[in-house]
């Protein structure tokens, strides 16, 4: 179990505030969704969150320990409670599905049994819907597909957080909902405190405990799904209206 505070946070490039003074608190075994158009600075505000990027100035408190503040190497051990499932941290192409999903495992933790590395990749499989698949190789997988076992290799780690930067994006909308299926899930028998950047609007009203909007590097509106459908903030109503009819419907499913 893990939570998120983040303080004051701003995110300067050369002549460009990209992040803009940002408070947001992410509770333990919560989902919370981070939506806004593109350019908005999700990617950005999740690279600062994993420790990826260093802020410009603020605080992110991940457990009461403040990222901003440590070396390399102290962030390298609080990143060992997260769980990446990002677009470019895609899979290794030469690499089997098996050594995809236990590469960080064995990485980290060397002369772990093979029989004890079967049975994670066994349970892990299970776990994503795709039992008995460790023999493939990623070029054999669809792209959902795909996207599953990029989660079971972030899983193989045990974080405590796992961050999804775009999860449903490529996707066609039937293979988007059965990911979002699994952000769920995964919260549910994990416990993880999940992280969702996504500008899919009907997927961040179907997985999301809350969501945070950000437009222009602000942080314009945080709350429950109901809340931000409610709110009167321009940005918000902007961002959701042309979908609004299908976000409303008592079962938005696709
Ligand atoms: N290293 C960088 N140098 C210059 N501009 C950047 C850099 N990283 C991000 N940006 C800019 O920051 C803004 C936010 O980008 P990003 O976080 O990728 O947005 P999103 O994920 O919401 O599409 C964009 O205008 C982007 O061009
Ligand atoms: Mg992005």
């Amino acid at each position: 179990m893990s939570s998120i505070r983040v303080r004051s946070l701003t995110y300067d490039v050369p002549g460009k505030r990209i992040l803009d003074n940002i408070n947001l608190d992410i509770e333990s075994g919560e989902i919370l969704s981070i939506m806004g158009q593109s350019g908005s600075g999700k990617t950005t505000l999740l690279k600062l969150l994993t420790g990826l990027r260093r802020p410009t100035s603020g605080s992110i408190l991940i457990d009461d320990v403040d990222i901003a503040l440590l070396s390399e190497q102290e962030l390298d051990k609080v990143r060992l409670k997260m769980g990446l499932v990002f677009q470019y941290a895609a899979l290794f192409d030469s690499l089997s599905v098996y050594d995809n999903i236990v590469f960080g495992v064995v990485r980290h933790r060397r002369g772990v049994p093979r029989k004890e590395l079967d049975a994670t990749v066994d349970s892990l499989l299970e776990e994503v819907g795709l039992p008995g698949l460790g023999g493939r190789m990623p070029s054999e997988l669809s792209g959902g597909q795909q996207k599953r076992i990029g989660l079971a290799r972030a899983l193989a780690m045990k974080p405590s957080l796992v961050f999804y930067d775009e999860p449903t994006s490529g996707l066609d909308p039937i293979t988007a909902v059965t990911i979002d299926d699994l952000i769920t899930s995964t919260r549910n028998h994990n416990q993880v405190t999940s992280v969702v950047v996504s500008h899919h609007l009907p997927s961040i009203f179907r997985i999301s405990d809350r969501i945070a909007m950000l437009d222009k590097g602000r942080v314009v509106c945080a709350g429950t799904p109901t809340e931000l459908l409610n709110s009167e903030n321009a940005a918000v109503q902007r961002f959701i209206q042309p979908e609004r009819g299908a976000l409303t419907q008592p079962d938005a499913r696709i």
